[in-house]
């Protein structure tokens, strides 16, 4: 069965979010893409797969772009089937640690990437909700946002972004819990060379991250009783 799929901050070639659009193509899945401004390589596959890519404009750090959004979309598409919020903002002070970084950069980073998913999940929740088979939310987290493996003295913005995520994506499993039409994840999506550079060590391209992704997202999708932090190869994180 086909599903109809959306993903967030896709407007990046070499990004994850591009890459899980282009493999959700493939697989024959109707996709949604969001980006924040024009992407000419999203704009190439849609004269590829015209009638199975959407592309919306959306910000997920403004409540109104993505209700804009989602009303949008409703005009086009009667329901989603799994929701992947991969979008993230990181701040310039990312690598510097706690007395170098302009700590007025945090908010900003918890704001789009924690704040953002949200507020894509209460905007686009009524057409997940019209799945015919569990409507599936992932959230793309990271092992950075893991409070009790914490080892940087980095990426101060990243890391409390990611774990306001997994809270987040905590509190909605409670708050779905007797609702068994929705399912919802934090996943680490492993160590991709997302810049696109080959010399970049992380093992995995973005093209093969997605897809490794892709399959474990529909394994997935009908467990409501595992760990809610997962990697990329289905180990249980520890939050
Ligand atoms: N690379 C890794 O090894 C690794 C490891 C762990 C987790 N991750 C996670 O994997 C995901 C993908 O990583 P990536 O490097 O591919 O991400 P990325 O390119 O840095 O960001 C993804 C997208 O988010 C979009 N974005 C930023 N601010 C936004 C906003 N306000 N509204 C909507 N979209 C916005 C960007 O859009 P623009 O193009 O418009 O800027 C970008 O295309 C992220 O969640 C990342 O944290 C990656």
């Amino acid at each position: 069965m086909s599903n109809n799929v959306m993903v967030t901050g896709a407007g990046k070639a070499v990004g994850l979010g591009f890459n899980l659009v282009l493999r959700y193509l493939e697989a024959g899945d109707t996709v949604v893409a969001t980006v924040r401004k024009p992407c000419a390589e999203l704009d190439e596959l849609n004269q590829k797969y015209e009638d199975k890519l959407i592309i919306l404009t959306m910000d997920v750090g403004s409540t109104e772009s993505v209700n804009k959004a989602a009303e949008e979309l409703s005009k086009v598409l009667d329901h989603l089937d799994i929701l992947i919020n991969n979008a993230v903002s990181v701040s310039p002070d990312c690598d510097k640690g706690f007395f170098e970084a302009d700590l007025d950069y945090i908010a900003r980073t918890v704001d789009i990437t924690a704040v953002g998913a949200l507020r894509v999940i209460k905007a686009f929740y009524p057409l997940l909700k019209k799945s015919e088979d569990v409507g599936l939310i992932m959230n793309i987290s990271s092992e950075a946002g893991s409070i009790s493996k914490c080892f940087r003295t980095n990426m101060i913005d990243y890391g409390m972004a990611k774990a306001a995520l997994n809270m987040g994506t905590m509190n909605l499993v409670n708050t779905f819990k007797d609702d068994k039409s929705i399912n919802i994840f934090c996943v680490h999506p492993g160590w991709i060379r997302t810049d696109g550079r080959e010399d970049n060590p992380a093992p995995l391209s973005s093209y093969e991250a997605a897809e490794i992704l892709r399959e474990l997202f529909e394994k997935k999708r009908h467990d409501f009783d595992g760990h809610r932090f997962i990697t990329n190869y289905d180990e249980d994180y520890p939050f």
